[in-house]
């Protein structure tokens, strides 16, 4: 039987998130908007693409989760997204009653689904998603160091002039600006990054980086990033469903690693069928440590505003 992925929001992060997915022939997609006609119309579009790009997978659109029932993915991205001179904490407490309902909905449809949240402010709805769907933490996961890592690893190879697929990054950290770019553990084929460019090129792209996706924002005006977002996303995605235990920068609830308890940081993950199997910690310099702290706080800074509203 075919595996069958909810994408809640038919925005443009959805949209392309479906559209991957079809073009991998990964899954059966259900596309859920509130907006009338629009996950039926995009849905119908790429349904129509089949033919022609030769995937053979059903895409249906919908405005309530009937549809969703049993599905192994659920991928949240549904909410507002950033306007130029935004942050992602300004969506904070607009997005947290979008996720709450698709995740209410969503859990109730698909029991057993694993969660893929997108929307932001990352780790904040990855919390609040998780506290919603009551799922254990392997199953509730978020977006963001893939992406990140793959700014990252773009920006150096552009300066490398090397292939893209030859370096490998670490990002850890919350979504945010407070994004821990692990560069000591960065490398082209094995050759750290350090023997290849000097200290100030690197921190340039370090920052280049943490800015990514605002750099975005201020080109489009009316929205963000959503071509690599989608991309990013559809990897995890893949990396479950066929359970190929991948090993990526992802959003995961931590218990106790990295000194941290109760909130949503970025950290390399397996990904396989079971959601996340396995958490892994790596050792980190003190100075390493305590740009991760920083960044987990930042991130506690917002849930301390959701579970005052939700008075957790
Ligand atoms: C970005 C937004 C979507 O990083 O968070 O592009």
């Amino acid at each position: 039987m075919r595996k069958k992925v909810t994408v809640v929001g038919a925005g443009n992060v959805g949209a392309n998130c479906a559209l991957r997915i079809a073009e991998k022939e990964l899954a059966d997609v259900v596309l859920v908007d509130i907006m009338e006609g629009v996950p039926q119309g995009k849905g119908l579009d790429l349904l129509e693409s089949g033919p022609v790009q030769g995937y053979d997978v059903n895409i249906t659109g919908a405005n309530d989760y009937e549809a969703t029932a049993n599905s192994d993915v659920v991928v949240i991205t549904a909410g507002f997204p950033r306007k130029p001179g935004m942050s992602r904490d300004d969506l904070l407490l607009a997005n947290y009653e979008i996720v709450k309902n698709a995740t209410e909905q969503a859990a109730k449809h698909s029991p057993n689904a694993i969660l893929v949240l997108v929307t932001n402010p990352l780790d904040a709805m990855c919390w609040a998603a998780q506290r919603v769907s009551k799922f254990d933490r392997s199953r509730v996961i978020g977006m963001a160091g893939v992406l990140d890592t793959a700014r990252f690893r773009t920006f150096i190879a552009e300066e490398l002039k090397v292939s893209v697929e030859n370096v490998t990054a670490v990002v850890l950290g919350g979504h945010g600006d407070t994004m821990v770019p692990l560069t000591r553990l960065s490398s082209v084929s094995g050759i750290p990054l350090s023997e290849l460019m000097d200290a100030e090129t690197l921190q340039r792209l370090v920052t280049r980086t943490q800015n990514g996706g605002a750099e975005i924002v201020k080109y489009l005006k009316t929205g963000s990033a959503y071509y690599a977002p989608s991309a990013a996303t559809i990897e995890m995605v893949e990396s479950i469903l066929k359970d190929k235990k991948k090993v990526l920068p992802c959003a995961a609830l931590l218990e106790g690693e990295y000194g941290i308890n109760g909130l949503y940081v970025g950290v390399p993950v397996k990904l396989g069928s079971a959601g996340i199997e396995k958490i892994y910690e790596i050792k980190l310099s003190d100075e390493e440590q305590a740009m991760l702290n920083k960044s987990a706080a930042a991130v506690k800074e917002l849930v301390d505003v959701l579970k005052e509203k939700v008075g957790a």
